[in-house]
């Protein structure tokens, strides 16, 4: 089971009605947004607040953690196509502290899917999710050393059979750190090259294990999850900032309402960077719409001067890229995570810059899509390369299958793009190999003929 519960519904509008002066949301024009953005900050794309605590997050837009979709190979061909911050999957604590090994079942993110791709995928936030305090920081802290290792470390770490032991080392590290945190003197890589944010999930539906709370559920216990906040925040070393992605409530009840804003004003005043604020509750899961009208409601309870003092992100129903520019001129918000809308869709980051330039954003040609169903595959291998076993073409082979399997849900969404999306999502459905992922490509994305 992945983050999404299984419950991921097709695209719907977000409830955005008029209010004031203030026009729905479906009527707002990107472009017109876009100027409104580049005036307010001189002809900068994003308040530089943010590229100030993440160097090099240039635009007010990211790519979401998305739990079984965004690995190394999804978050770089989202990069190169102008995507300046990526989130990786929530990975559990305990899965972090045992080395990636024995919570396979476990659900939420694997290791393996949760390496920084190299140089190409910075700057990248570590996402973390658990249910208790001195764990989450211990598991904090592991994720920054993790960060900072090459990729061969990564992989004699996630085949040692001793991989139990980084847990335990964590634990010992951080015997007589006051009780919920972590030394800071038990991170022993520095920040450089590792993780740029270390992120708090408090937003997965994924139900309690063993009575636990965790992710999401902890909206409705704001005494543990400002616990776990302050654990993380003093854990990590100050100069790496800690963002928190939250659930806009739990349910729709006054007393989760205000749960909320107890976590959500409590995670700025002990310091975290910003929040990302998904717009259903926890209770919704993925169903139904996200509310954009109670997004822009915690925006301007957030700054009743019009001072824009938090740095706030908004997320749900962000479907093109025009929805991003439509969600910040609605609610406020200082910038978007894109999840859904991404997925098969890098195109998506090329058209935001295309917003924000004054260009009319593109479709992505058959060519382009090409190229990109290529790469992304390649990429893929690479990544599953480093965590299969054996040597050589054996080992070569056996990444391939297993990556011809795991791409199977990226090419159906890629097939939207395409004129017979039909007769092709069902190609890459049946697709067990490269060399049949080839096939459909030299089938219905031909090579243009040179002149
Ligand atoms: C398949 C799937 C996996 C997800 N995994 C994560 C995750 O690991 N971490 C996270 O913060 N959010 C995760 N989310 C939530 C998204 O980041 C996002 O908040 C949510 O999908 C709402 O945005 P959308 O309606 O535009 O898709 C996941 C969502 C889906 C559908």
């Amino acid at each position: 089971m992945s983050c999404d519960g299984n419950n991921a519904t097709p695209p719907c509008p977000a409830i955005a009605p008029g209010v004031g002066s203030v026009p729905p949301a479906q009527e707002i024009d990107p472009q017109r947004a876009a100027e409104e953005l580049r005036a307010r900050f001189e002809g900068a794309a994003v308040d530089p607040r943010v590229p100030a605590v993440v160097p090099g997050f240039d635009a007010p837009f990211y790519q979401a953690g998305l739990a079984g979709y965004s690995d190394p190979a999804m978050r770089i061909i989202a990069r190169r196509h102008g995507c300046p911050y990526c989130v990786t999957e929530a990975l559990l604590d305990q899965t972090l502290l045992a080395g990636g090994r024995g919570f396979a079942k476990a659900d939420l993110g694997q290791l393996a899917d949760n390496i920084p791709g190299g140089a190409e995928d910075r700057p990248l936030a570590g996402q973390i999710m658990g249910s208790d305090p001195g764990e989450m920081a211990a598991a904090a802290i592991k994720m920054i050393e993790q960060g900072a290792r090459r990729a061969g470390e990564y992989r004699a770490m996630a085949s040692c059979s001793c991989a139990g032991q980084h847990g335990r080392a964590a634990h010992a590290a951080n015997a007589g750190a006051p009780a919920g945190t972590v030394a800071p003197s038990a991170c022993s890589s520095t920040s450089e090259g590792t993780f740029a944010a270390i992120d708090v999930n408090l937003a997965c539906p994924v139900k309690k294990i063993a009575r636990k709370a965790r992710g999401g559920h902890w909206l409705a216990e704001p005494t543990g999850a400002i616990r776990i906040l302050e654990a993380v925040r003093e854990a990590v070393p100050e100069q790496i900032p800690v963002t928190v992605k939250m659930r806009r409530s739990f349910d729709d009840s006054d007393e989760m309402r205000d749960n909320f804003f107890r976590i959500f004003d409590a995670a700025y005043d002990m310091g975290c960077a910003w929040v990302t604020v998904h717009a259903r509750t926890v209770q919704q899961k993925y169903l139904g719409p996200s509310r954009w009208d109670l997004l822009r409601q915690i925006v301007q309870r957030a700054h009743p001067g019009r001072v824009r003092e938090r740095l706030i992100f908004g997320s749900g129903d962000v479907w093109d890229a025009g929805d991003v520019f439509r969600m910040i001129a609605y609610t406020g918000v200082t910038g978007v995570s894109i999840a859904r809308g991404c997925i098969g869709n890098p195109w998506i980051f090329r058209q935001c810059r295309d917003i924000l330039a004054g260009r009319t954003p593109s479709r992505p040609t058959i060519a382009e899509q090409r190229d990109v169903l290529m790469r992304h595959f390649e990429l893929a291998i690479d990544v599953n390369r480093l965590f299969t076993r054996g040597r050589g073409e054996a080992r070569q082979a056996r990444a391939e299958r297993h990556t011809a399997r795991t791409m199977r849900k990226f090419g159906i969404r890629f097939a939207s793009h395409h004129p017979q999306g039909e007769a092709v999502r069902k190609r890459f459905i049946a697709c067990q190999s490269l060399d049949e992922w080839q096939a459909v490509l030299d089938e219905y994305y031909p090579l243009e003929k040179q002149p």
